[in-house]
This record gives C-alpha cells, sequence and structure tokens, in this order.
C-alpha cells in the first residue's frame, strides 16, 4: 500500500508538521464518515478505497497552504476533504478506463466488484464532494466544479489522442488538465478557506498547478520502473493499455536504428505479456528515461522557483521539500 505522505516535511518544523498531522487525522474521520451509505454494497464499495490508503497528497497539499493564512479556520479541513473525495471518485472512474485490477494495493473495485459498482461508487463520491462543498460557499463550489470538468476535459483528450498535433505538446496538456488542475486546486482551496492573502492564494495555486504535472510524470515514470507491488499499482498498466506516457512519446519520436525495435513493440499489441515484458525491459533502458526524467526536474524546478515567491517561512519550506519528494519519487 502507499503510504502517506505526511512525514515528508516532519524534520523541517515539528509545529507545522504536527499542525498538518492533526488536520490529516481529521480529514480520515471525515472521508469515513461520509464514504458510508444505508446501502451495504455501496457503503462497503466507497469505504473500499478509503481503508486501501493512498498517500493523501491533495489534502496534505491543501492543509500545508491553509498555513498560508489561519490554518483552523472552519473550512479548512472540509477543503482537504473535498479535494481527496474528487480525486478518489476519478480513480474508481479511472481504473475502469484503464481495466486496472489494482489500486492502493488492493483490488480495485471494477476488479473486486464490476464496473458497474465502481462507476455508481465513483459518482456517489462526486456528489459528497459537491455537498461538502456546498457548505464553503459559492467560490469554492465554482473552482470545484471547474475543476472537475478541466479534469474530465484531460481524460477524454487521451482517450481521443493528439490527432494531427504534436504528441508531446498534447500529452503535457493532459497532464496539465487531469492532474495539474486538482493538484492546484488543493492548494487554492486549502489557502482560501485559511483566508491566505490573495496573492498567496494565486501563487500557491500556480505551485500546486507545477508540482502536479510534475507528480504525473513521475507516476508515469514508476509504472515503467517500479517492481510488481511497490507503486500499489501494477507495473506496465498505461503500456498494457496503449497510454502513451512521455518516455514512450519520446521514443516513438526517435529516428535512430538501435530503437526501432522498440518502436515497433510499442506499437503493436501489447495485451500479451511476453511482449510487454520485452518492451518494458527495452524502456527501461533506453535513453527516452533520463530524458523524461530530465522534463519532470525542469517542473520541479520551475515549482521551486514559484515556492520561493511566497512569504519567507516553514510553510514556504515545507511546500519546498514536496517537490523534493516528487523528484525522489522516481529514485
Ligand atoms: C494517482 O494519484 C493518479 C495520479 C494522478 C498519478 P495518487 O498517486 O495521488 O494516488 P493515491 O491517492 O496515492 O492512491
Ligand atoms: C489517474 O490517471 C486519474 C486522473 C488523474 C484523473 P492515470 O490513469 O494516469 O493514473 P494511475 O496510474 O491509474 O494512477
Ligand atoms: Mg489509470
Ligand atoms: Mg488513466
Amino acid at each position: 500500500m502507499a503510504s502517506s505522505t505526511g512525514a515528508v516535511f516532519e524534520a523541517a518544523d515539528p509545529e507545522l508538521a504536527a499542525g498538518v498531522r492533526r488536520g490529516l487525522e481529521d480529514v480520515e474521520n471525515r472521508l469515513r464518515e461520509v464514504a458510508s451509505s444505508r446501502h451495504p454494497l455501496l457503503d462497503e464499495s466507497a469505504r473500499h478505497l478509503v481503508l486501501a490508503g493512498g498517500k493523501r497528497f491533495r489534502p496534505l497539499l491543501a492543509l500545508l497552504s491553509a498555513h498560508l493564512g489561519d490554518a483552523d479556520a472552519p473550512g479548512v479541513v472540509d477543503a482537504a476533504v473535498v479535494v481527496e473525495l474528487t480525486h478518489l471518485a476519478t480513480l474508481y472512474h479511472d481504473d475502469v478506463m484503464d481495466e486496472a485490477d489494482v489500486r492502493r494495493g488492493a483490488a480495485s473495485a471494477n476488479a473486486r466488484w464490476s464496473n458497474t459498482v465502481a462507476i455508481l461508487t465513483g459518482d456517489f463520491l462526486f456528489a459528497h464532494a459537491s455537498d461538502l462543498t456546498a457548505g464553503l460557499g459559492t467560490e469554492a463550489t465554482r473552482l470545484q466544479a471547474r475543476t472537475f470538468a478541466r479534469l474530465v476535459e484531460g481524460q477524454i483528450a487521451e482517450t481521443a489522442g493528439p490527432g494531427d498535433g504534436d504528441p508531446v505538446e498534447h500529452h503535457l496538456q493532459v497532464v496539465a488538465d487531469k492532474t495539474g488542475s486538482l493538484i492546484a486546486t488543493s492548494a487554492r482551496l486549502g489557502a482560501l478557506m485559511a483566508g491566505a492573502p490573495t496573492a498567496d492564494v494565486d501563487t500557491v495555486a500556480r505551485f500546486g498547478e507545477v508540482i502536479g504535472i510534475a507528480f504525473q510524470l513521475s507516476d508515469d515514470l514508476i509504472d515503467v520502473l517500479s517492481e510488481t507491488g511497490d507503486s500499489g499499482k501494477t507495473p506496465g498498466t498505461d503500456l498494457r493499455e496503449g497510454i502513451r506516457t512521455l518516455p514512450v512519446l519520446l521514443v516513438l519520436a526517435s529516428e535512430d536504428d538501435a530503437s526501432a525495435h522498440l518502436r515497433e513493440l510499442l506499437q503493436a499489441d501489447l495485451t500479451d505479456d511476453a511482449r510487454l515484458a520485452e518492451a518494458l525491459a527495452l524502456l527501461r533502458a533506453h535513453p527516452a528515461m533520463s530524458e523524461a526524467r530530465g522534463r519532470l526536474r525542469d517542473r520541479v524546478e520551475q515549482a521551486r522557483a514559484i515556492a520561493a515567491e511566497l512569504p519567507e517561512g516553514p510553510t514556504r519550506d515545507a511546500l519546498a521539500s514536496l517537490t523534493d519528494y516528487v523528484l525522489a519519487r522516481t529514485g
């Protein structure tokens, strides 16, 4: 099971860390409450992935961003719950789309029950996210709705493919829309509910967008690099499903003879286990991996530069240490 990111900046400032830790405990309790239903099947399916864990990266970022204002303000914990619920709902749906069997080290809901149960459970969690957001006011409600719309646009753009456009540019836009959007909103909503100065709210949202893109790029590298079980997901899922992430797109754009066989494999049907294993092994050893990691590093540096615009202090330092974490995930 993927573990929580809460310990990332523990050493930096014990007081800040303790505040965030308390917030995360409140978030856990709220999530368990919200994910319950009077219908036993929905109750079980909704709690399934809440209890399976996950890194809680989005609530962590919301709580941390709230320290740019009054982190104890009413609405801060709910903001963190809203972004995790929205994320969680997308995971139920995403695993249907990607035909993924494993999530957070547990069976995905579609594998454990069915696509129907997974879709309905995702809808149920979205509904609860909307309900909770309504209590945070009109601005929060609009923000959550628009973020959700943007995330769906990212998912559909990934499904539709680049068409005649540049595949790498298209992919980076998909990543920004499907992942950067909600991570940006996590930061914005936390800071907004805490009554942080408007300039800081905007800065931390820009930080969230860029670190969100980096987070997805690192996740896509992990899909290629990890051994079974390490990531709480099945390695090679993107390749098997024909989802072309950055290293794959870079190989496909290459023209050297040494990569010809891998290019051929990457365009073939990779639902065959032996072919998938061969493609994974060749991709791991290909220079496109370090090129993709270079792109990830660029985003991490960009996020650090944005964090530097925030007022000096432990919150800014903790946000900066989150960027180290995102880069370190890929080794
Ligand atoms: C998975 O998100 C989907 C991506 C955007 C990469 P996380 O990696 O945050 O998943 P959990 O919440 O820890 O399970
Ligand atoms: C996760 O996307 C879902 C969203 C970001 C909406 P992916 O399909 O890239 O992530 P994993 O690898 O399944 O977690
Ligand atoms: Mg997926
Ligand atoms: Mg997907």
